[in-house]
């Protein structure tokens, strides 16, 4: 097979597309022939060196593909050769083949779409995580989503509304984004790149609140945004730390968390996949079926052939495409 591979931790241009043996499965995985694959903001850390786990080198990168069965391990008896799935991987997903753990693997309703599939893992499971497990959203709670034109963000809008959410508000830069925001079914929008963030950001979110605050905060971005969002919390609000789109991490003052009773949470999502399987395929199941009733709709900013991997990096680098981009093998029929 064809694989994007990388020998050494650095830029993009240390991975090449080149022939490499095809996998095999172990006892508990399956071979999956990658039909369409998702590139995600995390892919650059994992690429640099920068991520958290480090994958022994060489390898492929890519953190979601979806595929057609075509090996089955001795153990595994829930997939048959041929069933179209969605593996949700650490790696492996730049390639025209790779094996996947098979707890982590959820098979595809018929009628999806095979790139709007793949566009509902990783951002749709952190958002997932990060209202229904570690928010404990419930309904009608105000939920404010900080970096709400990327791809977590957009997740996050949609399915904060899809899981009962009360006022969705759509923290973004100026005006960049804002129609996704609101295609994506943000209620507000408030403006990251204010000056004077903290009191700004705090009096916009008052405004929209009755005075209250958000109960809920999902950052992704981390550095002041995250400073300013601790002051937008209401009494009780859940501060859920995602990521550090900002490039700078965030810092928590203790007087803010005592005097309001707030909480900040921290979210893997990786970790849940690998320590509780069966909710994660669950929640998998879940986003496809709101996907089914039409409730979510992933937005696709890019489609390009799989081989063009650097090219499809280095747009999530640059921020260029607002929704998903999405990597597509030359064989990509049903039958
Ligand atoms: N914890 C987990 O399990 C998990 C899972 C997935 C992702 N993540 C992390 O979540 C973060 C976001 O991922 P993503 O996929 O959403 O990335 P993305 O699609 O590239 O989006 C990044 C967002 O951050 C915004 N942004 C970047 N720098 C900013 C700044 N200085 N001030 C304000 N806004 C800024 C961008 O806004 P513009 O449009 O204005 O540029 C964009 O909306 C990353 O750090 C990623 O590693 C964590």
């Amino acid at each position: 097979m064809q694989a994007a591979l990388l020998h050494e931790f650095g830029q993009l241009d240390t991975l090449s597309w080149e022939q490499s043996k095809d996998p095999v499965a172990r006892r508990d995985e399956i071979v999956v022939e990658v039909i369409t694959a998702e590139v995600n903001f995390p892919d650059l850390l994992v690429i640099e060196g920068k991520y958290q786990f480090k994958p022994p080198l060489p390898f492929s990168p890519g953190k979601g593909a979806v595929g057609r069965v075509c090996g089955i391990g001795s153990d595994v008896v829930e997939f048959a050769m041929g069933d179209i799935v969605i593996a949700n991987v650490e790696y492996g997903a730049f390639a025209e083949k790779l094996a996947a753990p098979a707890a982590h693997c959820v098979k595809v309703p018929d009628g999806i779409p095979f790139d709007k599939a793949v566009a509902m893992g990783l951002v749709y499971h952190t958002a997932w995580l990060a209202l229904k497990e570690r928010a404990q959203l419930a309904r009608d709670e105000s939920v404010l989503v900080l970096g709400a034109s990327g791809g977590v963000g957009l997740a996050t809008i949609e399915l904060a509304k899809a899981l009962g959410a009360g006022k969705v508000i759509a923290a973004i830069r100026g005006d960049r984004g804002a129609d996704i925001v609101k295609a994506a079914g943000a209620d507000e929008i408030v403006d990251l790149a204010a000056a004077n963030l903290k009191d700004h950001l705090r009096e916009q979110i008052a405004g929209l609140t009755e005075g209250k605050g958000v109960d809920i905060v999902v950052d992704p971005l981390g550095g002041d945004a995250t400073s300013a969002a601790l002051r937008a919390l209401a009494w009780c609000g859940r501060l859920i730390v995602v990521g550090f789109a900002s490039g700078d991490l965030p810092s928590f003052h203790g007087g803010y968390l005592l005097v309001k009773n707030i909480s900040v949470l921290g979210l893997q999502s990786s970790d849940y996949r690998n320590r509780r399987p069966e909710m994660a395929r669950a929640a998998q199941c879940a986003i496809f079926d709101f996907y089914q009733q039409g409730i979510i709709d992933p937005p696709i900013g890019a489609t390009l052939p799989l081989a063009n991997f650097a090219h499809a990096l280095s747009m999530v680098a640059n921020g260029e495409i607002r929704g998903r981009i999405i990597l597509e093998a030359s064989r990509n029929d049903r039958s």
